[in-house]
């Protein structure tokens, strides 16, 4: 009895498999939509009433219901490289060159033109046909597990076509492609966005980005992701070609870009990306360029990978897009450190996907410099992920109507007086309490490189500002006492207020390092907080430390520690720190509370030249993970590091009987300590 009802859940299974990969792969649907949502339901039912049925792989297993807590890191076992970027066809020739000085002369070399689409890069682990894992590319070694997210998309199999004929070959493989949004859809949800108050995504990338990491697999499932795979790596079966990778992975179930070109020699290739860069504007999704990959998986190999970027292939990346258009008006921007720029306010033009109606003019020069003015016709750029900015005036166009536009003379948002910094260009709000610094700073805090609270975005956070809920970022986080006060405002609701309330508390679990990005410190990007929270594992730390102190840090500068040293000497900023540390932010590394690895208490020599590091670095990495270096080697010394070329540390390390360990051993203790 129960062998017949496995079998026909089996396949029902088949059946609707066969249905995704025609609707969602292939784009050619053979049934309706009723019919289809028939046989889920059907398979639901079976399931529903023999549970113990269910398996992993079942369509019906897409969408989980629990929340993401932490995305886990995965290593990648094959790191996720990048590609260098060509932008002519000298430079494209010039890679033609250096991959033939480097494979035997009378081999001939063919290459892959791939569209080199623009959304997030994802590696899907399969092993016995069924997806196991799934992971974002992160610094490239290690990334986050992203599987429960990955499984709702339903153009990625579960479970692997034809894999009963290929199963010898294919137990174990990884397939890497690009997640991404087609640009209509990604512009709808915009505009939901717009409509629900919520922070607008900058452009499809990002969304698909941002989407990949939300802690709701069901909300990620409502949203339009899609993907495609470039790429093939099995370490059980000899591969040939890149070309016949694709095939393969077509034969898998996968979807993979029809836009793809073999070519014969350089010239070709040539010919192919100007072929694929006039295709741009009639395709759904972003694309930035083309992909140049050498054909030949053995000829690949041989070239190999120099840093980060494999030799075997390149980009070429498309022109900017770019547009006519008029300047109505140049307004003038406060931000949240009170720099006043200017704004192009422009006669809304459709470019590059979306509809752009302002554009930066970074500073007062830059106007005077490029002679821009108000009723001027100009061009537009919008590049990747950039604001559009203005290139030219179209000069023999200018009409009498044309106006110069004069800087401020007092801040635009507040009136108060405004002053200039003699190494600056640009001109500055002195009222730190005026309103467009205090939502600058809340909206900064806020985002999703800081704090990252799903909801509260700009919209919101001017409506707090403006009824007085908000007037510093700490507040934020009394906004749970005001929650009767809150579902009473118009158009905010019970629900909403409650999601926004869950997603501040949730913030609280940000790192340190993300904490510190948030406070706003002018000059302190995301990568100068990662290395400050990095070096003083906490603010207690860092607030103690000194401007000399501060810039022995490698890659910090002294505008970074005059700049610290500045915000920690303000009373208000030691008040709003005191009190986020109150709410129970995270302002100490968690390395630092609770971690034990093989670097603590343990003394390091470094002898050498390392390849992946400086020697600053790695003192550096030793040092938070508890270790320390010295710099001669005795009998105390627990490990010597040799990179290459290493001396007579290294001879006196052997003849006292120290442990000697290489670059490759030093990169794993270091992602071990990473993963605890
Ligand atoms: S190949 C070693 N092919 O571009 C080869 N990448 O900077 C590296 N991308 O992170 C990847 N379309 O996210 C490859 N057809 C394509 C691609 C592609 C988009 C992205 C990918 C990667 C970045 C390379």
């Amino acid at each position: 009895m129960s062998g017949k009802i496995e079998r026909e859940i089996e396949n029902l299974r088949e059946l609707i498999r066969e249905h995704d990969h025609k609707y969602y792969v292939l784009a050619e649907p053979s049934i309706s939509d009723e019919e289809y949502d028939k046989l889920l339901k059907q398979l639901e039912k079976l399931e529903a009433e023999n549970p113990q049925l269910i398996t992993p792989d079942s369509p019906t297993q897409r969408v989980g219901k629990d929340l993401t807590k932490n995305f886990n890191p995965v290593t990648h076992k094959i790191p996720m490289l990048s590609l260098a970027n060509t932008y002519s066809e000298y430079e494209l020739l010039d890679f033609d060159r250096r991959v033939r000085e480097g494979i035997p002369k009378a081999q001939k070399i063919e290459y892959v033109v791939e569209l080199k689409i623009d959304g997030a890069s994802v590696s899907l682990n399969y092993v016995n046909g069924l997806l196991k894992t799934a992971a974002t590319r992160g610094d490239g070694t290690v990334g986050e597990e992203i599987t429960v997210n990955v499984k709702t998309i339903k153009s990625i199999p579960l479970k692997l076509k034809n894999i009963n004929s290929l199963k010898d070959r294919f137990k174990d493989i990884e397939v890497r492609g690009e997640i991404y949004m087609n640009i209509a859809d990604f512009e709808k949800l915009n505009k939901e966005r717009e409509k629900n108050g919520e922070k607008l995504f900058a452009n499809p990338r990002n969304s698909s980005a941002g989407t990949l990491k939300l802690q709701d697999p069901r909300i990620v499932a409502k949203r339009p992701l899609n993907i495609f795979l470039y790429s093939l790596i099995s370490t059980e079966d000899k591969l040939e070609s890149q070309f016949k990778n694709l095939e393969i992975l077509k034969n898998l179930g996968f979807r993979v870009n029809p836009e793809t070109i073999l070519c014969k020699n350089i010239e070709e290739v040539i010919e192919a990306c100007k072929k694929l860069e006039s295709k741009r504007d009639s395709l759904e999704y972003e694309v930035d360029g083309a992909v140049i990959k050498v054909n030949s998986i053995d000829q690949q190999n041989i070239l190999g990978s120099i840093a980060k970027s494999p030799r075997w292939a390149v980009a070429y990346k498309f022109k900017a897009k770019q547009a006519f258009t008029y300047l109505n008006k140049i307004t003038w921007q406060v931000g949240r450190t009170g720099a006043i720029t200017p704004v192009a306010e422009l006669e809304p033009v459709f470019l590059a996907g979306s509809t752009i109606s302002r554009a930066t003019l970074h500073n007062y020069d830059e106007i005077k410099r490029k002679d821009i003015r108000e009723g001027d016709k100009v061009v537009i750029e919008k590049g990747g992920d950039v604001i559009p900015k203005i290139v030219s005036v179209i000069l023999s166009e200018r009409g009498p109507k044309s106006k110069e536009a004069k800087p401020p003379t007092k801040c635009p948002v507040c009136n108060s007086p405004i002053f200039k910094p003699e190494e600056e260009v640009a001109y500055y709000c002195e009222n730190s309490e005026c309103s467009a610094q205090i939502k600058g700073r809340i909206e900064h805090f806020a985002s999703r490189g800081a704090m990252d609270i799903e909801g509260l975005g700009e919209a919101l956070i001017n409506l707090f500002v403006e009824l007085g809920y908000l007037t510093t970022y700490d507040q934020i986080y009394d906004l749970k006492n005001k929650r009767a006060e809150l579902i009473k405002i118009e158009r905010l609701g019970e629900k909403s207020i409650d999601n926004l309330l869950e997603a501040i508390e949730e913030s609280k679990k940000q790192p340190f390092a993300k904490v510190l990005f948030a406070l706003g410190i002018r000059y302190v990007g995301s990568g100068a907080a990662k290395k400050l929270a990095d070096h003083f594992m906490s603010i207690d730390e860092l607030m103690k430390a000194s401007e000399e102190d501060i810039s022995k840090i490698h890659e910090i500068g002294p505008s970074i520690s005059k700049s610290l040293i500045k915000f920690f000497s303000d009373k208000h900023n030691l008040k709003i720190v005191q009190r986020l540390k109150e709410h129970g932010l995270n302002l100490m590394s968690v390395k630092k509370q609770n971690m034990q690895t093989q670097f603590t208490g343990k003394t390091f020599v470094l002898t050498g030249t390392l390849l992946n590091f400086s020697r600053e670095e790695a003192e550096e990495k030793i040092s938070n993970f508890g270790g320390k270096t010295t710099s001669s080697v005795s009998k105390n010394t627990d490990y010597v590091i040799a990179g290459e070329n290493a001396g007579s540390k290294l001879t006196k390390a052997q003849a006292l009987g120290v442990k000697i360990i290489n670059e490759n051993t030093f990169v794993k203790m270091l992602e071990e300590a990473e993963i605890k």
